[in-house]
């Protein structure tokens, strides 16, 4: 017995994650955050929920989903997808979605609840993101720290300063985006990187510093920028955009981070790290076409925000915002590019059953044009507040460049609006709209009317095309040896969860190897471990205890499984007895296996001593 806990001790340190010498948050600071920060509250800030029942659902913010399999269960303070089986409680699901450790994601909770903590910051991610990522992301920070300081406190970045200042950005502004000044010289950022130990292989691989042609020398990208970070929605610095100061440059005026293992455009959303919490408290969120346009808008104090950073809207981006609101309004610059990819990202939108709404821009002017013309109180009650519905929106942008005066303009007219109505709108809006259709082209109601019905006959028979998805939806059915021994293993570790002394007793006469798969292994070894620190059962602390999200789904589902508390002691044996006749099953078949192979051989002497191995297991099983 003496070895079984040396071992098993030994084991549990091999397995547990983290640093040993982190210092400890005490156990009733984590309660006391635990039980201040509500399970739906906390989520809330992240993903829309809706109350059906006893339960809150949403969008699943782990996987990709259209329609919600995302739980959240207040009397118990859980989260639950039953699409990904990602759950948890509040602070695991700040870890998850933020990407950070126990302690950061405990003290995040704290914050929120007024309760602050000293921890650490560390750049030590729960996701497997590689170390190369890492540095980069910590260079990064590093670079806009450097160039902060430069911009704010030194000689040489006065100029940039004074420029943005007459900008219309104050220093609450400089310092909350984190905006900086890139020295003039060649290798002042190269420098300090490589004497701050970075690798500057990876270095010009994220995009910091470029590699002289042939050599095996490096340069500063940015020289004599005003410099602007880009962060992703963790709030991790991952590139940059730097602007020229002078009017007269050669360069091109803004020059952008490359595409790189951390920077990657259609995927980053400007702001989105800060938004969050903003969006979803509006239930809206305004989407931008540049970092500079998020910056005009925070300046009048609108900070629902989001920019692309110079494509169009992707999908990816559609589904991170599709989590946080499903209201969404495109303000883009009010020029023809402007309103072409306006129309391209509404039509996106509305196809993923968005509500979206476009602010149109005067004059060809962009947003930050905008604040400065007219100032931040009119964009906002001209521009921001009068937003058009899509459908509005979509019949100006096809009148734009028309005259009703040639019969071939009217009738594409009409053509392009009724494709819209026909796509997206309800029996009232297609009244409204061919009212106004025939207002403008002088053509009657009923014939307008007609041109409709033939379209809607044609896209609805494209339709009704068989399609073969139905047969990759069809999943197959799970052989039910495995789900029998899953339900068994599962209904084990519930039992585990809630009570220590089932944990020592089966620690005591099974030893380690008591489940069939590795993960219920690791988690049992890992509960011994708590136990000897905690004695009692505590699920919500064991769940934080792990820094494996995988463990913590099967420990969540484990939780949620049905069981009898009052019956522990048969419902352990039981599942103990179906786990030992599976693992026999297993050694049964891999002997039926070997005696083939010795049957093959001609090795008969072989086949026949596993032939009665094979017998004895037989046996044994049947006195189980
Ligand atoms: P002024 O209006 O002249 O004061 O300059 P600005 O800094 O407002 O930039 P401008 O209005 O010319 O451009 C608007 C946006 O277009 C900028 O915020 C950038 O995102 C983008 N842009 C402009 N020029 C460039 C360029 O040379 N390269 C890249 N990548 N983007 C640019
Ligand atoms: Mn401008």
């Amino acid at each position: 017995m003496q070895d079984f806990h040396r071992l098993s001790r030994i084991q549990y340190l091999d397995y547990k994650d983290g640093d040993e010498n982190m210092q400890r948050i005490p156990e009733e600071m984590i309660e006391q955050i635990r039980s201040a920060n509500d399970v739906v509250d906390v989520i809330s800030e992240y993903v829309q929920l809706t109350k059906r029942g006893r339960n809150w659902f949403g969008l699943c913010p782990f996987h990709g989903e259209q329609t919600p399999s995302f739980s959240v269960t207040q009397d118990k303070q859980i989260f639950h997808c039953f699409g990904c089986g990602a759950g948890g409680n509040a602070i695991t699901f700040v870890m998850d979605i933020e990407q950070i450790p126990f302690q950061e994601a405990v003290s995040k909770l704290g914050a929120r609840v007024g309760i602050e903590l000293e921890v650490e910051q560390s750049t030590v991610s729960v996701e497997p993101v590689s170390k190369e990522e890492s540095h980069m992301k910590e260079a990064h920070t590093f670079a806009m720290d450097y160039y902060h300081h430069l911009l704010l406190n030194t000689e040489e970045g006065e100029q940039a300063l004074h420029y943005l200042e007459e900008r219309g950005f104050s220093k609450a502004l400089i310092e909350q985006y984190g905006i900086g000044w890139a020295l003039p010289g060649w290798d002042s950022l190269t420098t300090l990187l490589a004497r701050k130990g970075f690798d500057l292989a990876e270095m010009e691989k994220c995009g910091l510093i470029i590699r002289k042609e042939n050599k095996d020398e490096y340069f500063d990208r940015f020289r004599e920028r005003i410099m602007f970070p880009i962060k992703n929605e963790f709030g991790h610095v991952i590139g940059f955009s730097g602007r020229v100061l002078k009017k007269d440059s050669q360069d091109a005026k803004y020059m952008n981070s490359p595409e790189s293992p951390i920077f990657q455009k259609s995927k980053i959303l400007y702001n989105l790290d800060v938004a969050r919490p903003i969006i979803r408290k509006k239930r809206k969120v305004i989407v931008m076409e540049g970092f500079m346009d998020v910056m005009a808008a925070a300046k009048a104090g609108i900070t629902n925000t989001v920019g692309t950073m110079g494509t169009s809207l992707t999908q990816q981006h559609v589904s991170k915002l599709k989590r946080l609101t499903d209201s969404v309004t495109i303000c883009y610059d009010g020029d023809s590019a402007g309103w072409e990819a306006a129309k391209r990202a509404s039509e996106l939108l509305m196809s993923e059953n968005v509500k979206t709404e476009i602010a149109l821009l005067p004059d060809q002017l962009d947003p930050d044009d905008y604040v400065k013309t007219y100032g931040p109180e009119a964009f906002q009650t001209q521009i921001i507040d009068r937003p058009h519905a899509y459908l509005a929106f979509m019949m100006m942008a096809a009148r734009k460049n028309k005259n009703f005066q040639y019969e071939n303009d009217t009738l594409q007219y009409v053509q392009e609006v009724l494709e819209h109505l026909i796509v997206k709108s309800s029996p009232l809006e297609r009244d409204l709209y061919i009212r106004q259709l025939s207002k403008e082209t002088n053509i009657s109601e009923d014939a307008i009317y007609q041109q409709f019905r033939k379209i809607e006959g044609k896209s609805l028979r494209q339709q009704s095309k068989p399609s073969s998805k139905k047969m990759e939806e069809m999943t197959p059915v799970k052989n039910k040896k495995l789900q029998a021994i899953d339900r068994a293993e599962k209904l084990l570790l519930s039992h585990m969860l809630h009570q220590a002394e089932i944990v020592d007793q089966i620690h005591q006469e099974h030893g380690l190897h008591v489940f069939i798969h590795d993960p219920y292994e690791a988690i049992f070894v890992r509960l011994i471990g708590f136990y000897d620190e905690f004695a009692q059962a505590d699920t919500h602390r064991f769940l934080e205890s792990l820094n494996d999200n995988e463990l913590r789904k099967l420990v969540m589902e484990a939780t949620l499984t049905e069981r009898d508390p009052e019956h522990a002691r048969e419902e352990v044996s039981d599942c103990l007895r179906q786990i030992n006749k599976h693992r026999i099953e297993l050694q049964i078949q891999l002997k039926m296996h070997e005696s083939k192979e010795a049957e093959k051989l001609q090795d008969m002497k072989r086949a026949l001593e596993i032939a009665r191995e094979i017998i004895d297991l037989k046996k044994s099983l049947s006195t189980l």
